[in-house]
């Protein structure tokens, strides 16, 4: 760390920019629902076929058929061969469907297994890192009929398929470092158990939400220990959304609204994770306690950053009032344009002394009109933190292509690259383009550092 620290002074009183350390993964991020097609039995695809449920009308049956063109995929977002274009990064973020892998408990799936690992070859053909999530929102039906996250079962459960997906990637050489037990824990916590808008599709109290982040934080606890026993060279990280939350007017009480919805939405699950237990010692009365040791479960914590909501308190329940940020720029979804978030976002995430990767930040903009000036603002603030001295190693553009998003449906575009759904073309945008050229440029200025875990 010390000597991380210190190469990057030297890089920055040597150069006029600063040097990203080497390496750095400039990479894009997927997950498996939203691009793969021909879904197995899930949750989420029982949800998707549920009238109403997806805004419009969509399912993610076909999606971009990724399962079957993630070639032409890694090849596009891969090193520059020249003819066709591509973005030149040195990774790619995929997630494993756990429904394909384990369809029933403890039957395992041969060939899923082996499909996936066809599919990490090509992305090291491709000179692409792979970043593999264990789980990305759908449960395999066997999971999610019996509880699902809240279910005593579940971490056991969850453990076993991460530490059978990690032995069979150590028996064929290991060429998978980079593991994220879960994606964004929280958000799943809240979408499916407070706001009901996605599987299982509860309308409940705060208090369910805590408590499937604890037993996912369990999970993800005995899980990492077993993934590190089965390729004790895997490093193994977890993909968490961290919202920027700020009192809508400068008062004591919205203040007050503003941490506790950051303690229960950001740092809830990763305190857990860290420390072992969510509290701090503000705010005792969520008090709980794993007994599962927490040491040498995390080696890098990756942060999902897409903007930022003002928070207020208001005299009835329950008390507080989350509204998206009023600046003047909005996403194609109506969420705020704000890069100083991911500043505030990698500051706060240094206190826990993990190296950070951003896993994902990207902008739904069909026109492309924002996502040029989205990336440079968002990495100029990556850089800058850097420059102070936080160590984050990698920067995923959600997403390469267009997807299905959740409960959006298809009409939510992320992509660098769009996607025709009539016939699967892939047609970058003009952001891709400026992707390019910012990691061309990077790459031509960077500086070899041998980096440091565990610190
Ligand atoms: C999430 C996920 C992605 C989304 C992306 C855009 O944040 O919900 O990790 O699956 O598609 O963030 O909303």
């Amino acid at each position: 760390m010390r000597k991380i620290t210190f190469a990057f002074l030297i890089a920055y009183f040597f150069g006029t920019t600063i040097c990203f350390a080497d390496p750095f993964y400039w990479g894009v991020a997927s997950a498996a629902f939203q691009v793969e097609g021909s879904p197995a039995d899930s949750d989420w695809k029982i949800w998707t076929h549920t009238p109403g449920k997806i805004e419009d009308g969509t399912n993610a049956d076909r999606a971009t058929d990724f399962w079957n063109r993630y070639d032409e995929d890694f090849q596009l977002a891969g090193k520059t061969d020249g003819e066709s274009p591509s973005l030149g990064a040195n990774a790619f973020r995929i997630s494993l469907a756990w429904e394909r892998i384990e369809p029933e408990k403890g039957k395992f799936s041969e060939d899923a297994l082996n499909h996936y690992l066809e599919m990490v070859k090509s992305m090291r053909q491709h000179g692409l890192e792979p970043f593999l999530t264990l789980h990305h929102f759908a449960f395999p039906l066997w999971v999610a009929k019996g509880g699902g996250p809240l279910a005593d079962s579940f971490p056991n459960d969850f453990a076993e398929y991460a530490e059978k997906v990690v032995q069979f990637f150590a028996q064929h050489g290991s060429p998978v470092h980079f593991w994220m037990t879960f994606n964004e824990p929280n958000v799943l916590a809240y979408e499916g158990y407070i706001y009901g808008e996605w599987p299982p599709g509860e309308k409940g109290p705060t208090q369910e939400a805590l408590k499937v982040q604890f037993n996912l934080a369990q999970a993800h606890l005995l899980a990492a220990h077993k993934m590190k026993i089965a390729d004790p060279t895997s490093k193994v990280g977890i993909a968490l959304h961290w919202r920027v939350f700020q009192p809508k007017r400068k008062n004591f009480l919205d203040a007050r609204v503003a941490t506790v919805l950051d303690f229960l939405f950001n740092r809830y699950f990763l305190n857990t994770i860290v420390k072992g237990s969510p509290c701090t010692s503000l705010i005792q009365m969520f008090c709980a306690k794993t007994k599962i040791s927490t040491a040498g479960a995390l080696d890098f914590i990756g942060v999902n950053y897409y903007s930022r909501s003002l928070a207020s308190f208001t005299v009835k329940a329950p008390y507080y009032v989350v509204e998206e940020g009023t600046g003047p720029h909005k996403n194609d979804l109506g969420w705020e344009i704000y890069p100083e978030g991911l500043g505030i976002a990698l500051k706060d995430l240094s206190a826990y002394k993990k190296s950070i990767v951003i896993t994902e930040n990207g902008i739904a903009d069909h026109a492309d009109q924002w996502r040029s000036s989205f990336l440079l603002d968002h990495i100029k603030v990556l850089k800058e933190a850097q420059r102070s001295g936080i160590d984050v190693m990698g920067y995923f553009y959600w997403s390469l292509t267009d997807n299905f998003e959740w409960a959006r449906g298809l009409k939510a575009n992320f992509g660098l690259v769009e996607i025709r759904y009539d016939t699967f073309k892939r047609i970058p945008r003009p952001s891709f383009y400026t992707y390019q050229k910012i990691i061309k440029d990077s790459q031509a200025k960077s500086v070899s550092l041998e980096r440091s875990f565990g610190n």
